[in-house]
């Protein structure tokens, strides 16, 4: 039978980019050694008072169909900590809540463009970004944000990518996989375009709570962007809670009620005892919440230090996020070998940046998800091996 052409065209080309941490998966199954550097999940298990939350919800028998949207008190509690953070009045009509940041992502797509329209992705891109875009009917329109500009988005290049069927532009602060987080200055740069384009803007906002030096700036808060920002928002990353699957969107009242109609046709809303452990997490899981930032802040750090000045590649200095890009063309490989190879020879599996679009050609991501013990010695001989790749090059 046939498929449709919109599903057959959500991974494009075959290749989702995760082919090197599949394969890497399959290795540790089978038995061998192998580090894995290559996913945003965490190394601790969610917190107990949240899974203690979620167990007495359960055992007290909030196990019937959710409410659709969210929970009132769910909903109130997303606005508050929305309100609270960013200082723009928000209440529980603004957030609809959803199985997850990426559940968020589509749902807020569908609200901002029709089949056929277009929408801007910042490249490099989280992987799903392009994959979403198209599943939601539309077209992405990929513009670099470059590595020599600490990769933060250039609102002029994305002005000249825009084309008369631009609906909405996508952006993620702080970034995975660069680990940038976007200066005030190409924040504003940004607003003002959406504003005078008249565009939507997708705000990926979901390590919002991970930003190293400083305070997380959203979108959403810049005048005149109330009405027009979709802010998607995670507990995956913040809580550790990524296998709940638990996000939301926060917009404008209207988007948010069809935001929610949309959610009658396809996942019927969060389970009960998943939106009230996300509640308890929200209302008393501030020093988890802490405790998680603050442990990639330091396995950062652990890393640059280790990984600077070092032959062979180059550190891009994460500002937030829990992953580092290094710069590795001195190797004179591709992403793809450097990852390939690097998985063959020791054991390691990082991703490449090729995964992540064109503007990260030449780098991988090394995501800071494994205890520090043993993540300073996995960097280790990533140096080593980098070196060697170099010096050959040169003696070439
Ligand atoms: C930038 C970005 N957005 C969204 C997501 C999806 O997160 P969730 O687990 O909430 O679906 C991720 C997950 O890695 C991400 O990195």
């Amino acid at each position: 039978m046939r498929l449709s052409q919109r599903i057959t065209s959500v991974v494009e080309g075959g290749s989702d980019g995760w082919e090197v941490h599949t394969r890497a998966f399959g290795l540790k199954a089978a038995g061998h050694a192998v580090t894995m550097l290559t996913v945003g999940d965490h190394d601790v298990p969610t917190p107990a008072p949240f899974s203690d939350a979620l167990v007495a919800s359960l055992k007290g028998g909030n196990v019937g169909y959710p409410p659709i949207a969210g929970s009132p008190a769910l909903r109130a509690a997303v606005a508050s900590r929305v309100q609270e953070r960013t200082g723009v009045p928000t209440s529980g009509a603004n957030v609809v809540v959803t199985p997850g940041g990426q559940a968020a992502l589509f749902a807020s797509m569908m609200t901002a463009f029709d089949p056929g329209e277009s929408c801007v992705v910042v490249d490099p891109y989280y992987a799903t970004f392009d994959l979403t875009v198209r599943a939601a009917s539309g077209q992405p329109i990929r513009v670099q944000a470059r590595a020599e500009d600490g990769f933060q988005a250039d609102a002029k290049a994305i002005e000249a990518a825009l084309t008369p069927t631009t609906r909405a532009l996508l952006i993620n602060s702080p970034n995975n996989p660069t680990g940038a987080v976007y200066t005030r200055g190409t924040l504003e740069a940004i607003a003002e375009l959406c504003i005078r384009r008249d565009l939507w803007l997708i705000s990926d906002e979901v390590y919002e709570s991970q930003v190293h030096n400083g305070p997380h700036l959203s979108s959403r808060s810049l005048p005149g962007m109330a009405e027009r920002t979709l802010v998607v928002g995670s507990m995956s990353k913040s809580h550790a809670m990524t296998g709940w699957r638990l996000g939301w969107v926060v917009g404008p009242e209207a988007a948010a009620a069809r935001i929610a109609d949309l959610a009658i046709t396809t996942t019927y809303g969060v389970p009960g005892f998943i939106q009230d452990a996300a509640l308890a997490a929200l209302r008393d899981g501030a020093d988890e919440e802490r405790e998680i930032a603050a442990r990639y802040l330091r396995r950062r750090d652990l890393a640059l230090g280790l990984l600077a000045n070092r032959p062979g590649f180059h550190v891009h200095p994460s500002n937030g996020g829990m992953y580092l890009m290094l710069d590795i063309r001195p190797t004179g490989l591709s992403g793809i070998e450097f990852a390939e190879t690097l998985l063959d020879d020791e054991g390691i599996a990082v991703m490449p940046g090729e995964s992540f679009g064109r503007a990260a050609a030449g780098h991988v991501r090394v995501a800071l998800t494994i205890p520090d013990e043993e993540m300073a010695p996995a960097l280790e001989r990533l140096a080593a091996f980098a070196r060697r790749h170099a010096e050959t090059r040169a003696a070439v």
